[in-house]
């Protein structure tokens, strides 16, 4: 019975504050099916969604033993507007794996440095080797996205990506990385709706950057920017899927469910491990090693 408790308060106090982080989101996003209408006739729960979010995280848990035993490579971009959801679900996906083998890159703006390098130099570098996984919290494609629409490139440097990206991401993938692209799409009202969460929540003003704001205003153009990246760039090597992240729940459900089915991975069994002993101090005295 003594042991029961102690389990019980070892698990509960695991789950504590994951759960807590959760409820604040879904808080507000109570009302997320009526706001959006996002047209499902059945509502996620949220014992459903925490159900099906952890069988997903198990399969992750076992793409990872995966990626580890066969080295192999998986880049992943999140793109998207701002407050789309792509930080949601990038969350989510490290949650319960090792940070070792699964990392963020959420690259700041280029310093003056690497603004005269070769564009893609700075992302290279956090490439996966194998048995890593790399999550990309933005990427390249901020060249076609909000240093396109903010004006932080030439017109030159706009076309030149476009000219460079196709070959510098055959190279990516000929090289055996698995390269996934998404695109979280949301709508005006509801980036507005999220904007203002932000505004509102202390827990989440950090997340509100000038950018953002200055992205708002710049709505149409930045539909135009996406218009013309998600054409140019959808090549066969790496095509965009394209995520409808209206509703957050659903979207990170979505998100890592396809991501799943792109990586052919299969489960590696493992060895059974058993706790060893504790040496006792006596024993050190004899033996030190
Ligand atoms: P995020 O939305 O990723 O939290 P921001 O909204 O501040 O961050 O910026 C959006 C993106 O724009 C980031 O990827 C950032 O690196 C990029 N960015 C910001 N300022 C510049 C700049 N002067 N030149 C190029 N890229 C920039
Ligand atoms: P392209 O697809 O590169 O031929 O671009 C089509 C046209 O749209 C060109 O005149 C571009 O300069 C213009 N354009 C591209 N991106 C933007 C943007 N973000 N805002 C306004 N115009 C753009
Ligand atoms: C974004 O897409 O800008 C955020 O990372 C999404 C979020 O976590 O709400």
């Amino acid at each position: 019975m003594q042991d029961y408790q102690r389990i019980r308060e070892e698990v509960l106090d695991s789950i504590d504050e994951e759960v807590e982080s959760e409820l604040r989101d879904l808080l507000l996003d109570i009302n997320d099916h009526e706001r959006n209408g996002d047209g499902h006739p059945h509502k996620l729960t949220r014992t459903e969604y925490f159900r099906h979010l952890l069988r997903l995280q198990l399969e992750l848990v076992k793409l990872q033993d995966w990626v580890i035993e066969t080295k192999s490579k998986v880049a992943v971009i999140f793109e998207g507007r701002d407050a789309a959801g792509k930080g949601g679900v990038i969350k989510r996906i490290t949650q319960r794996l090792n940070p070792r083998v699964c990392r963020v890159a959420a690259l700041p703006a280029p310093n003056e440095r690497e603004k005269t390098q070769w564009y893609f130099q700075r992302y290279v570098p956090h490439l996966p080797a194998g048995g890593e996984i790399v999550l990309f919290d933005r990427s390249w494609y901020n060249r076609a996205g909000v240093e396109r629409v903010m004006g932080f490139c030439t017109e030159e440097e706009y076309q030149e990506f476009f000219r460079t990206v196709p070959d510098f991401e055959r190279m990516i993938v000929s090289s055996g990385t698995y390269l996934l692209k998404y695109w979280f799409s949301i709508s005006d009202d509801e980036q507005a709706f999220r904007f203002q969460c932000r505004i509102d929540d202390p827990l989440k003003q950090w997340k509100l950057s000038p950018m953002d704001l200055e992205s708002r205003r710049r709505w149409e153009q930045y539909t135009v920017a996406k218009e013309i990246m998600l054409e140019k760039t959808n090549l066969p090597e790496s095509p965009w899927w394209i995520v409808d992240g209206n509703n957050k729940k659903r979207a990170r459900l979505n998100c890592i469910h396809h991501f799943l089915q792109q990586i052919p991975y299969q489960e590696v069994e493992q060895e059974s491990v058993e706790l060893p002993e504790r040496r006792r101090s006596e024993d050190y005295q004899r033996n030190p090693m």
